[in-house]
C-alpha cells in the first residue's frame, strides 16, 4: 500500500491529479480539505489560513497513519488574492502564509513520518521568474518579515494589482526556496527522499483566478479546454493534472540533479529556477526566518 498526503485536491488541475491517484492500484490518499474531496479519498479537515489547522491537520493525518509512513507529499493548494491586504488568522499576508508558510510548517512536521525513497512536491509557479515574462509582477525578495507584512516594506507597491501579483509570485519563490532547503537536510540524503517543484504552467480552467474581475474569473473557470485550443502556451488542465499524479506516482522521474519540474506546451520539462531561487543566502533566510515565524528550531 502507497500512502499519499495531499493539499490542493479538491479543486483545479489538483483534483484530477488526486482522481489519477486513487485510481492507481494500492494507493491510499489522505486529502487536507475545507470541504468535500474526491470519492475514496480519506479528508481531513484543513485551512491553510491558520496555522493551528494546519498542526491540526499534520495530528490527524500522524494518528490515521498508524505504524504505515508517508510515500508521498503533493503540497498543491495555492491561492492567488485579488490584493496584498488579506491577512490570515495569524496575521500574515494571506499568498505568503497559505502558499509559503503553511506548507512549509506541514512538511516539517510531517518530516519524521516519510518513508524511506519518498518523494516531496510542492507546486510552484513560472511567475517566480522574471525571465518567463508573465502578465504578474516578479519578485523582488524573498525576505519573509516583508513578504509577511508587506505595509513594512519600503519598497511596497503602490497599484493594488501589481501588489497582489508580486504577493502570490513572491510566494512561489519561496516554494522553490523551501524545495532546495529541504534537499540540503541531512534528513533528506538519510531516507533518500526526493523533494521536487513543480510549475504547471499557465493552465486554464481551474478556480484560481476566483479572486478577480468577473470577464477574467468566468472566462478562466468555464472556457478552459477553450483557452487551452487558442493559446498555444497554455497547458491543458489534463496535462497539469497527469504530470502533478505522475511525479507522486514516480512514473516521471526527474533527470539526476534536477528538482525544477516545468509544464510546457503539455509537455514536462526539467530546467533551472530563476536566479534568485538558485541563491543559497536567501534559502537559508528563508529556512531560518519561516522556522521562527511557525515556532520551530531551524
Ligand atoms: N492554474 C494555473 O495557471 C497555475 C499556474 C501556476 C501555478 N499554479 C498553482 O497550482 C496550484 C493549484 O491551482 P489551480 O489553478 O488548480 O487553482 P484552484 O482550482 O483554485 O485550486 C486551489 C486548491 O487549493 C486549495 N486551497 C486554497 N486555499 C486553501 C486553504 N486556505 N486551505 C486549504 N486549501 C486551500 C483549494 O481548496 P478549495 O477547493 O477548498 O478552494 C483547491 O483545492 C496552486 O498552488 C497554484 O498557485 C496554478
Amino acid at each position: 500500500m502507497r500512502t499519499i498526503v495531499m493539499t490542493g485536491g479538491t479543486s483545479g488541475f489538483g483534483e484530477l491529479a488526486a482522481r489519477r491517484l486513487l485510481a492507481a492500484e494500492g494507493t491510499r490518499l489522505l486529502l487536507g480539505a475545507r470541504g468535500s474531496a474526491p470519492t475514496g479519498a480519506e479528508a481531513l479537515g484543513l485551512d491553510l489560513a491558520s496555522l493551528a489547522s494546519v498542526r491540526a491537520f499534520a495530528d490527524a493525518v500522524i494518528e490515521r497513519l498508524g505504524a504505515s509512513e508517508i510515500d508521498a507529499l503533493v503540497l498543491n493548494a495555492g491561492v492567488n488574492p485579488a490584493n496584498a491586504d488579506g491577512r490570515t488568522h495569524d496575521g500574515f499576508e494571506t499568498a505568503f502564509a497559505v502558499n509559503h508558510l503553511a506548507h512549509y510548517l506541514l512538511v516539517r512536521l510531517l518530516l519524521p513520518r516519510l518513508a524511506r525513497d519518498a518523494v516531496v512536491v510542492l507546486t510552484t509557479s513560472g511567475t517566480h521568474d522574471p525571465a518567463e515574462g508573465a502578465m504578474v509582477a516578479p519578485p523582488r525578495h524573498a525576505d519573509a518579515e516583508l513578504l509577511a507584512h508587506p505595509d513594512r516594506d519600503p519598497e511596497a507597491d503602490a497599484g493594488t494589482r501589481e501588489a497582489a501579483g508580486r504577493a502570490y509570485s513572491s510566494s512561489k519563490l519561496c516554494n522553490i526556496l523551501t524545495v532546495r532547503a529541504l534537499r540540503s537536510l541531512p534528513e533528506a540524503d538519510a531516507k533518500n527522499l526526493d523533494v521536487l517543484a513543480y510549475d504547471p504552467g499557465p493552465t486554464p480552467g481551474t478556480g484560481l483566478l476566483r479572486n478577480a474581475p468577473a470577464i477574467g474569473r468566468i472566462a478562466w473557470r468555464t472556457f478552459g479546454a477553450l483557452l487551452h485550443r487558442l493559446v498555444p502556451r497554455f497547458n491543458s488542465k489534463e496535462a497539469a493534472g497527469g504530470a502533478l499524479s505522475a511525479i507522486a506516482l514516480r512514473t516521471a522521474q526527474p533527470p539526476t540533479g534536477r528538482y525544477y519540474a516545468a509544464l510546457r506546451r503539455d509537455e514536462l520539462t526539467w530546467r533551472d529556477p530563476s536566479e534568485r531561487a538558485r541563491s543559497d543566502e536567501a534559502r537559508d533566510a528563508l529556512w531560518r526566518d519561516s522556522a521562527a515565524m511557525v515556532g520551530l528550531q531551524p
